[in-house]
């Protein structure tokens, strides 16, 4: 059992409180940051707020590399922060077995018991020897053996969709992104022409992106329908700046447009999406509404009225994982190599009004980035890369003339699941050509910045 960090603090009032009775002592127990503070609160151990904010990295200055949990796991090795609390006090049968320079428990294991907890987080890419150490707690004291692959996930999920779906009809947003198109693969090999996917133009996508994909599509053999709605969407979003109301806007768009195109297929019962784990955690709050952090407007958007259930093959996997999954069922690698695009596409990339205009200079700086990441060799090395244009004109001087023009910001960023993220330390003989492109190419442009904020405490997109 392994309790997860959360947003609460173990000092909130009505903060989660586990019920550990038939758990502790009975099962190897790992807390994680939160998991962690409670199990040492608990026990009479003292949580306090921290002195400094403690979010990114940090290095394990002292480890105890005999111990069962810690194996494969060295003094030195970088670890990903994010908590306000600190444990200052343990109780005392709890000893320490990793610490880093500020945060002496860095990791604990309870005397007599299978019971440890570990403040930093390891499940994400950026804590080096994170995997080691789940591997671990997973194989060495748990006992459970490695058995997942793509292959038995393929198996398994399509003879559960085969059952669960019978001959019903199940319609789908395709959204050109890498999470929609396994989904979409998954049903076909299930329930084959009864699968209709729809692919709606927001006006908010990549250059040529509608096009290109939708040929893609075709070839996969998936029954897809394109549908223009780039006017609706605009319409929309008029007058709109802020992130949560564009959101919304373009969520509701989206589910007017794609209610008229599921309307038109006769008795369709379901509705598949490629909702995945990250969205799930980041969109929905475990407790009270406060957590949210961003409201990823692929989950939990259907309005009742549509009466369909919804099916989501994808829901407990994280990206990589599904990665894995499409190329198990031979998907391009040119489609399962694409970088994240969130639904909203450009219209969180937009800080301020969204107008074709501001649409089309995006679509152009994009572009330039995202070829120019291709052409060096660069684009598999990051795992997302995107443009923001800002609400915000700076001066320059071209020829003569004083220019008064957009500023864009480029972003790279490294991750494995998108929960957290480093910035990509792309070469400067790089950024400098594709700054010098951009400003050159794109009309409006006149000055671009690079972003070197990790995740936590950014987040990846700017809105
Ligand atoms: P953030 O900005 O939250 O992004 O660090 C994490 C990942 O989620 C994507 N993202 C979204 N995806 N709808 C989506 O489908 C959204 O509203 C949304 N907001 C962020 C983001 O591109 C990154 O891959």
């Amino acid at each position: 059992m392994i309790l997860s960090g959360s947003p609460f603090s173990v000092r909130d009032q009505g903060s989660p409180v586990p019920d550990l009775t038939n758990i502790r002592t009975k099962y190897p127990l790992l807390g994680v940051c939160y998991g962690a503070q409670f199990l040492a609160q608990l026990d009479g151990g003292e949580v306090l707020p921290s002195q400094i904010r403690e979010y990114g990295r940090a290095n394990l200055s002292e480890v105890n590399s005999n111990h069962p949990l810690l194996k494969n796991v060295n003094t030195g090795s970088q670890v990903w922060m994010s908590h306000g609390d600190t444990i200052l006090n343990l109780p005392e049968n709890f000893s320490i077995i990793a610490s880093t320079h500020d945060v002496k428990v860095a990791g604990y294991q309870i005397s007599g018991e299978e019971t440890y907890g570990i403040q930093f987080h390891p499940e994400v890419y950026h804590s080096t020897d994170g995997m080691e150490l789940l591997r671990n707690f997973v194989v060495n004291i748990c006992g459970c053996e490695q058995s997942w692959t793509p292959d038995s996930f393929v198996d398994t999920t399509v003879d559960h969709l085969k059952e669960q779906l019978g001959n019903d009809k199940v319609v789908l947003g395709l959204s050109g992104g890498v999470d929609s198109s396994v989904a979409a693969l998954l049903l076909h090999k299930a329930i084959g022409k009864n699968l209709y996917c729809i692919f709606v133009d927001n006006g908010l996508l990549r250059k040529n992106e509608f096009e290109q994909v939708l040929d893609s599509y075709k070839h996969m053999g998936l029954n897809v329908k394109g549908v223009d709605a780039k006017e609706q969407f605009y319409a929309a979003l008029d007058g709109k700046t802020d992130p949560e109301d564009k959101r919304k806007a373009i969520g509701k768009t989206f589910i007017d447009v794609f209610d008229q195109e599921a309307h038109k297929i006769q008795d369709v019962k379901w509705l598949g999406q490629g909702t995945i784990y990250p969205d799930v955690i980041e969109s929905v709050s475990v407790k009270g509404p406060s957590a949210t952090i961003k409201s990823h407007h692929n989950v939990g958007g259907l309005p009742d009225y549509m009466k369909l259930k919804v099916v989501e093959p994808l829901k407990s996997l994280f990206k990589d994982e599904v990665r894995r999954v499409g190329r198990s069922m031979d998907m391009s690698e040119h489609l399962l190599g694409r970088h994240p695009f969130p639904g909203p596409g450009l219209g969180i990339r937009i800080l301020g009004d969204i107008t074709p205009e501001r649409v089309r200079i995006l679509q152009e700086v994009d572009d330039i980035f995202i070829s120019g990441l291709r052409n060096a060799g660069l684009y598999n090395e990051v795992w997302q890369a995107l443009a923001v244009l800002l609400p915000v004109n700076s001066v320059g001087v071209m020829g003569d003339e004083r220019t008064y023009e957009s500023v864009v910001a480029l972003r790279a960023v490294g991750s494995t699941d998108g929960m957290t993220a480093d910035w990509s330390h792309l070469p400067y003989e790089f950024l400098a050509k594709v700054s010098n492109d951009i400003i050159n190419k794109v009309k409006g442009v006149n000055r671009v910045v690079y972003d070197i904020s990790s995740k936590p405490p950014s987040t990846i997109e700017w809105e």
